[in-house]
């Protein structure tokens, strides 16, 4: 499975050690873009993205809670993003979502939809045969270090069984919550990305990673 550790919960006096665990333990970094206004946080631009990527050969992967989608996909696909994760809750109709994943995938960067613990699968099933991921949110979007939303499992359940069904190949992306305590459930129950902050920085990085990563 992939572990996408969110460095929203990095220790920023300690970035170079901190990256250089990422850089041998993992495949993947998430990093959390907030406006303060889709959700209240607000978190990093561009420039602290690309001291990531300057120092990473990781697949970064970007994960946009914002009011502005579309304008903040270009801002990261500049900066080097790999992959683009957009709020379906963003946009009114499914037509902007869909012109969007698009739009985003026409710049050979891989488009991923997300849903807040309030918004169903159902809601998303137009978007399914065209997105390469999905990320459910486990807590809701804005801040690390909240509870793990049960409900969530139902939902991976649901991604994992439409995905077989249909025959498509999107990665199932697990977002908010997660530790050694629920990422092997999570693993069974067909997620494929988990995104882990504040259990991952506290304490040995490298360790806590190894603790939530499960293969078959
Ligand atoms: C929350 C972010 C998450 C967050 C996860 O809005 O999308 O990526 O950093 O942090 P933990 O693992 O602490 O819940
Ligand atoms: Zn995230």
């Amino acid at each position: 499975m992939i572990i996408a550790p969110s460095i929203l919960s990095l220790d920023y006096t300690d970035f170079r050690n901190q990256l250089e665990v990422l850089n041998s333990k993992c495949d993947w970094i998430h990093f959390d873009v907030m406006d303060g206004h889709f959700v209240p946080n607000l978190s990093f631009g561009p420039d602290i993205f690309k001291a990531f990527r300057n120092n990473s050969d990781l697949y970064m992967d970007v994960h946009l809670m914002v009011t502005d989608p579309d304008y903040f996909s270009d801002v990261f696909i500049k900066a080097g993003a790999d992959g683009v994760t957009f709020h379906v809750e963003a946009y009114e109709n499914m037509i902007d979502s869909l012109k969007l994943v698009r739009k985003i995938r026409s710049r050979y960067v891989r488009a991923g939809i997300s849903i807040k613990p309030g918004t169903s699968v159902d809601s998303i099933i137009p978007l399914l045969d065209e997105v390469d991921l999905v990320l459910v949110m486990s807590v809701e979007p804005g801040y690390g270090g909240q509870s793990f939303i049960e409900d969530t499992y139902d939902k991976i359940r649901q991604l994992k069984d439409y995905k077989h069904f249909h025959n498509l190949d999107y990665l199932i992306e697990v977002d908010g919550g997660i530790n050694d305590k629920n990422a092997y459930s999570l693993f069974k129950y067909g997620a494929d990305v988990l995104v882990a902050g504040s259990y991952v920085f506290n304490g040995d990085l490298a360790e806590n990673i190894d603790n939530i990563n499960f293969y078959e």
